[in-house]
């Protein structure tokens, strides 16, 4: 696997950590970044072994939002090209399929929160902090906040939180559903490999199609959502669900090989 230069990569088994690694800007996403992470993302192939993604921060942040230092001289274009970079990776991001998890480990804001809401969910440190603090830049989200964060906590919350660009804590981002889980701050790894872990063990092919079928049933709506599932319930039982099945009538447990 190649190495970045703006975050690590670390496979434990079949988990892979993506580590956003530039501490120094509480890992403000620049250019590179998207670039980098472009190019990882479309080397996740069924070779390179990892079955879940989990994606964390360095240091005090996950990520701080979009790279103000890049940003301060662009002028219309460069600013829609930049937003349309970050858009198109954190697109790859929520429509790969394998699971994708954020460990979130400190400040989540702008740009931060954003990448977050591309994963498929979220774990977050007690000390984990929330945001979409772009209106005090004048900005306005570039990286789809206006579009996932109403879809996750629905339109009101949405445009309290990006139209005040308050900050929230682990707490309240639980209580909005904006975060699955909050937990100590020396535990967010461990539980969230604990999860990964989970998930790598059921049947794979599943857990991909679980994700692919909400994802896409929030965009083509419920009675085109209900037809792809009954298509894809039907598509596992020439498939793992055999084994599946079989395995808990038998009382074992199943292997997906
Ligand atoms: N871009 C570039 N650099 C950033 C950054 C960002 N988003 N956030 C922090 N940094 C840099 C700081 O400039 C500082 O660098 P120096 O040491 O060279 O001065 C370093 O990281 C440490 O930051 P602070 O000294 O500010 O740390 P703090 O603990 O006092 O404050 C913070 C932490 C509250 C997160 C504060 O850094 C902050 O408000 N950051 C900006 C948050 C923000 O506005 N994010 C939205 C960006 S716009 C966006 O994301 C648009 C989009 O959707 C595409």
């Amino acid at each position: 696997m190649n190495t970045y230069q703006t975050f690590t990569i670390n496979v434990d088994e079949n988990i892979g950590i993506v580590k956003v690694n530039r501490p120094e800007a509480l890992n403000a996403l620049n250019s590179q970044f998207f670039d980098e992470m472009g190019s990882f993302l479309g080397s996740l192939d069924e070779k390179s072994g990892i079955h879940v993604l989990i994606i964390t921060g360095e240091g005090k942040a996950f990520v701080a939002g979009a790279d103000i230092a890049e940003m301060v001289n662009m002028r219309k274009a460069e600013g829609a090209v930049f937003s349309q970079k970050g858009q198109k990776v954190f697109r790859t991001i929520e429509q790969l399929a394998i699971p994708v998890i954020a460990a979130v480990n400190g400040y989540a804001l702008g740009g931060g929160c954003e990448l977050a809401m591309a994963c498929d969910f979220r774990i977050a440190s007690s000390k984990a902090k929330f945001g979409q603090p772009e209106v005090n830049l004048g900005l306005i989200p570039g990286y789809a906040a206006t579009q996932r964060l109403s879809r996750l906590v629905g339109p009101g919350t949405a445009l309290y939180l990006l139209m005040s660009a308050n900050q929230i804590n682990a707490e309240e981002a639980l209580r909005i559903g904006l975060v699955q889980k909050v937990v100590e701050p020396e535990e967010l790894m461990d539980e969230t490999i604990s999860i990964a872990k989970k998930i790598a063990s059921k049947g794979p092919k599943a857990v991909k199609k679980v994700k692919s079928v909400v994802r896409k049933g929030l965009e083509i709506g419920f009675e085109k959502g209900s037809a792809l599932e009954s298509e894809e319930f039907g598509s596992l039982f020439e498939d793992e669900a055999k084994e599946g099945m079989k395995a808990f009538l038998e009382k074992r447990p199943p292997d997906w090989q």
